[in-house]
């Protein structure tokens, strides 16, 4: 891998564009088993929507990295989150995606039963163990936290700041700390789920997301709603900047309808704009004025990317039945189209074309950003 990052970098490139990473990067299963340990299983990742687990006993098991970890809600209704593995022999607790227990998960193996706190309650002839601490042999704890009505968890042994690492990025690119908090995204309710299955390397996803150079190509819906986009720079590349809709446009629809009721918050300088916001590595907000897009990646292979995406709205909204068809249909072809880009490009990654990889053009210059910071987790800190 550094060889190959020697290449790219000893490669001499006219001044207007920069090098992306080499084709290597998006196959090699060595790229992604570090990516695994020093990304995703080191940093914060956003795993479920709060509301997905209502009531205590509710659970989701999800893929983190490496590891299954199997996420619920506790009889005092605060989120935990374990590692899905039992401390008997290893068995995975649950291999269903979602589901609701009673009162306790209880191992199919050889039945050790733990609590929704994680701690061993009950297993066959216990008794005649006492010296086994119920808490040392309980599923080993995940750390956990809640922002905007979504759980995030992290599997390093001394998680990063949150604040930092997750809110920062958000504000960092807004430029003000209370710009997304007139969202209230916490309070916003599920008004469609979408999962899509992306055959491609997660990185071409995010790449992807950041640049709007393609946008004049593949979606002519978005650029009609947000003609600023039909010139290819992202909104992304300016801090605090939201891409204006059209003047003809009455709201973030498919074919410029009027959307639905606003978010009350959303004040006049945000109305009318569509902010987007990547926090690394695989979370995607999407801001519009009556709805926010919210995009979760869980990278399984180099090459496939399960991407579950959220349309929230007002409460009110949802529970009323109002139509969201027309709101949901036009990031749904956006999420098409991206992911269509993205599948169309994988393949050739392992091409001999590509090998040193290709180049940024000036409007997707931020991209090499994102390239540095991977290189850089890469490249440090223990396995
Ligand atoms: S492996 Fe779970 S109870 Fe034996
Ligand atoms: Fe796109």
């Amino acid at each position: 891998m550094a060889d190959q990052g020697a290449i790219v970098t000893a490669r001499s490139l006219p001044p207007s564009v920069i090098a992306t990473l080499p084709g290597g990067h998006y196959t090699d299963e060595n790229v992604f088993a570090l990516e695994q340990a020093r990304i995703f299983e080191s940093m914060w990742f956003c795993v479920v929507r709060a509301s997905d687990l209502g009531k205590p006993g509710a659970f989701r098991t999800v893929q983190v990295g490496r590891e299954s970890v199997l996420v619920t809600r506790a009889r005092d209704d605060s989120i935990r989150a374990f590692l899905n593995v039992c401390r008997h022999r290893g068995a995975r607790i649950r291999t269903e995606e979602s589901g609701e227990v009673r009162r306790a998960f209880q191992c199919p193996y050889h039945a050790w039963t733990y609590d929704l706190e994680g701690r061993l309650i009950a297993a066959p002839n216990l008794t005649r163990m006492p010296d086994l601490d119920r808490v040392e042999y309980g599923l080993v704890n995940v750390a956990v936290r809640e922002w905007s009505g979504y759980v995030w968890v992290c599997l390093a042994d001394e998680p990063p700041s949150f604040e930092a690492d997750v809110i920062g990025e958000a504000t960092a690119r807004l430029g003000d700390e209370r710009a997304i908090e007139s969202y209230d995204i916490a309070n916003l309710a599920v008004g469609r789920r979408i999962v899509y299955d992306v055959r491609a390397n997660w990185k071409l996803i995010v790449e992807n997301f950041m640049e709007c150079y393609h946008c004049a190509t593949i979606h002519p819906e978005l650029t009609e709603v947000l003609p600023e986009f039909a010139d290819g720079y992202a909104a992304q590349s300016f801090v605090g900047h939201g891409a204006e809709f059209g003047e003809e446009i009455r709201g973030f629809t498919v074919d410029g309808s009027a959307g639905v009721d606003r978010i009350p918050g959303v004040g006049e300088e945000q109305d009318r704009r569509y902010y987007a916001i990547t926090i690394k590595p695989q979370v995607f907000v999407n801001l519009v004025p009556d709805h926010v897009i919210w995009h979760r990646m869980f990278p399984l292979a180099a090459d496939r990317t399960i991407v579950e995406c959220d349309w929230l709205f007002l409460r009110d909204v949802v529970e009323a039945g109002t139509d969201l068809g027309p709101s949901v249909e036009l990031f749904h072809r956006v999420n098409e189209q991206d992911f269509a880009a993205c599948e169309r490009c994988q393949p050739a990654m392992n091409s001999r074309a590509y090998a040193r990889g290709g180049v940024l053009v000036p409007s997707e210059h931020h991209i090499g950003g994102f390239h540095d910071w991977l290189i850089d987790r890469l490249g440090t800190g223990p396995d």
